[in-house]
């Protein structure tokens, strides 16, 4: 018997228990065992019927990821749910926790499924650049019908309990213990239910259009989106039989996709980042109260992010108008929430009455943790941690939302460094994934811990840091935009980079970005630190001059495009000749750069840079930049990250790479050492 599956006899039914701790993940052992169960429901005659169920606090919460990357093992999944649909007797799936993917596709090899209230399913494959291979796109749609099917298998969405009972993926849920219930409903089915005999529901063809519109919109058009569609559509007109087969097949060959390996990459990672042994055993601040200081773009982003989080807000300002119009975007906000149907007025009501604004800043003394999101400007924010350390109570965790500065500086203005921590949020603050959680030099490990805890809470992804100019992100966007700027000097454009980047996947390219953010702020911080600057680097002049011209981006009408009124971009060919000259002026010849040259360019710029905060232990582990920049930057999941593509092309590879880059960018490209990034 297998050592994953148990049986036990309850009256006349097999309960079939599925254990294997914490998830019970899809493995070969349970697959084994759910087989050899299903053979003794058939080959024992007193047994009528057989349920399946996890054992502990979940069905199949998914396949074991690790097992995609490989050759398959047998028996796989269709081969047990065609035992189960072979089997003369009715086998009820028992759901409780999660039935996803594998897991949800085995319950729909059932005869009937039997929910619990906690219960969530869901078919998260083509989040994984698959699409489920055990018959999901099959027999969903025999349930829910072909439109529905497409935006659940699409989507990769979690449907909790009721509404899979609504659309009658669920028969029941269970109104007791689920295991009686379930084994109730089974001995009463009186028969076999498979869905694999019903036919799929008719639907209106401008319905299937409209839900495959919208998940080829949602789904960046990717091909596991596309041959999604297809099979789901597929279950309308081919045999089941074919179906399967098919649908297996294509699910056989995305699994070994890039794609694939990408996303189960990212997947990985982004667990892996979560773990941090050197906080084992460390309790993390109790938070009630958290204080945001600074009502402006971020500091009322990071008021909702906390308010969604269930936390008292106290909002704090200096300024009687900028903490009013704060408070408004805030409440602005909820009332969106409410109208689009996103938000239960009553809840919403309950996270506006749970803030507070202020200018007095002796209200600090009562708050758990203090969020500074005032201007980025070392003097001003030291003053503001020096009123901080006046008001704030003992024990109280104080971070800094600073894009770059140095958090030692900052903590330096307290007498109390080891509270101080960086809380380093995204725009907009309340949907950015990403959290960069910074280690100051003095920074206590309760400190981090409770950052780390926080982050967590907000249903964000918090990455360790070290305290270094622009943390792990913002350095190596700073690498990145640098490698476009000399690519414009180089003979690219910046709607020709722009698109290429887009292309590849980013949502919008370097130059569009700068423009919608605003040139000044570089432009500032390139004038705050030209002391700093290497005086044998190729110092790109073009944004200088475009700043000199007024043209600081969308808010001044021009950029490095030209506005309409509507917001509309078009290229501007005053640009291309400021680039011209720019380029003639150092002498330059232009090459024609190819969208793949402008992508690997931009790759390896970034790859090199992560290899420098490995090396001076900024990050601690290189899955983290890849983490980073897919949470916080916009870069497209599909294709893992720098560190992910690294790793594909490989150290010799990318070490020739790395030198030719090394000739067009001139003497001061600082080649970091790439053998331990790209060790696993
Ligand atoms: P903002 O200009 O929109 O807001 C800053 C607010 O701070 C203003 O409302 C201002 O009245 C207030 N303020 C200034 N000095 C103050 C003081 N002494 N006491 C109390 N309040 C004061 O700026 P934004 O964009 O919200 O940036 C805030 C911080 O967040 C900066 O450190 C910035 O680098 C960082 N950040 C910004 C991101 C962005 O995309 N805007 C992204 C990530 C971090």
């Amino acid at each position: 018997m297998s050592t994953q599956v148990r049986t036990e006899r309850i009256g006349d039914v097999l309960a079939i228990f599925i254990d294997n701790p914490p998830v019970n993940a899809g493995s070969l052992a349970v697959r084994q065992g759910v087989l050899e169960a299903i053979e003794t429901l058939s080959s024992v005659p007193s047994l009528v019927a057989g349920v399946l169920i996890g054992a502990g606090n979940t069905f199949i919460a998914g396949s074991d990821l690790r097992e995609f990357g490989q050759p398959l093992e047998r028996p796989e999944l269709p081969a047990v749910i065609a035992a189960i649909e072979t089997c003369e007797k009715p086998v009820v799936a028992a759901l409780h926790g999660a039935a996803l993917g594998g897991g949800f596709e085995l319950a729909l090899g059932c005869d009937a499924r039997v929910g619990s209230q906690n219960l969530v399913v869901g078919l998260p494959e083509v989040t994984l650049g698959m699409i489920p291979g055990a018959g999901g796109t099959q027999r969903l749609p025999r349930l829910i019908g072909i439109p529905a099917a497409i935006e659940w298998v699409c989507s990769g969405k979690r449907v909790p309990a009721s509404g899979a009972l609504k659309v009658g993926v669920l028969d029941a849920i269970a109104d007791g213990d689920l295991l009686e219930c379930a084994v109730r409903f089974a001995a009463n089915m009186g028969g076999k239910r498979r869905l694999r005999d019903m036919p799929v529901t008719e639907a209106d063809t401008a319905e299937i259009a409209a839900a495959e519109a919208a998940a080829l919109r949602q789904g960046k058009g990717r091909p596991q989106v596309a041959a999604a569609i297809e099979a789901v559509k597929f279950s309308a007109t081919l045999p089941v039989d074919d179906a399967l087969t098919k649908e297996r097949a294509v699910f056989t060959e995305l699994r070994m996709s890039n794609d694939a390996f990408a996303l189960r990459h990212l997947f990985f990672s982004e667990r892996e980042a979560l773990k941090h042994p050197e906080l084992r055993g460390v309790d993390p601040a109790e938070i009630s109260l958290v204080a945001v200081i600074g009502a402006g773009t971020m500091g009322s982003g990071i008021a909702i992010a906390a308010l969604d989080g269930g936390f008292r807000v106290v909002l704090v300002e200096r300024d009687a108008q900028a903490l009013n119009r704060g408070t408004e975007r805030i409440k602005g906000h909820y009332e969106a929430q409410v109208s689009k149907g996103k938000l239960a007025k009553a809840e919403a009501d309950k996270r506006t009455a749970a803030l507070e604004s202020s200018l007095e800043w002796a209200v600090l003394g009562q708050a758990d943790l203090v969020i500074e999101a005032v201007f980025e400007d070392l003097a001003v924010k030291q003053e503001v941690f020096t009123q901080v350390d006046h008001f704030a109570k003992p024990g109280a965790i104080l971070a800094s939302n600073t894009s770059y500065l140095d958090v030692d500086a900052i903590a330096a203005s307290t007498s109390r460094p080891a509270d101080v921590i960086g809380l380093h949020f995204f725009s907009p603050a309340n949907v950015m994934k990403l959290v960069e959680v910074v280690r100051g030099r003095s920074s206590s490990k309760r400190a981090i811990a409770t950052g780390v805890a926080v982050a967590k809470r907000l249903r964000k992804m918090p990455v360790l840091t070290g305290n270094a100019f622009g943390f792990i992100g913002n350095r190596i966007y700073a690498a990145y935009r640098y490698q476009c700027e000399l690519m414009l000097e180089d003979g690219a454009y910046p709607n020709q980079i722009d698109s290429a980047l887009e292309k590849f996947g980013f949502a919008m390219g370097p130059f569009g970005v700068a423009d919608m953010s605003g040139l000044d702020i570089a432009w500032r911080m390139r004038q705050a630190r030209a002391h700093l600057r290497d005086p044998e680097a190729r110092y790109v002049s073009i944004p200088d001059r475009l700043c000199d011209m007024g043209r600081l981006g969308r808010k001044s009408g021009a950029g490095y495009y030209a506005y309409e009124t509507g917001g509309r971009k078009s290229v501007d060919q005053v640009v291309h000749q400021l680039i011209d000259e720019a380029r003639s002026q150092k002498g330059l010849a232009a090459q024609t750069l190819k969208d793949e040259d402008i992508v690997e360019r931009v790759l390896l710029s970034m790859v090199n840079e992560a290899a420098h905060l490995l090396s001076e232990g900024v990050t601690t582990r290189a899955s983290d930049v890849d983490v980073v920049l897919a949470n916080g930057y916009g870069f497209p999941r599909w294709q893992g990250g720098p560190v992910f593509w690294a790793r594909r092309v490989g150290l010799d590879a990318l070490n020739e790479k790395m030198s030719r880059l090394k000739q067009v960018v001139g003497p001061a490209f600082k080649a970091a050492d790439l053998s331990a990034l790209l060790a696993d």
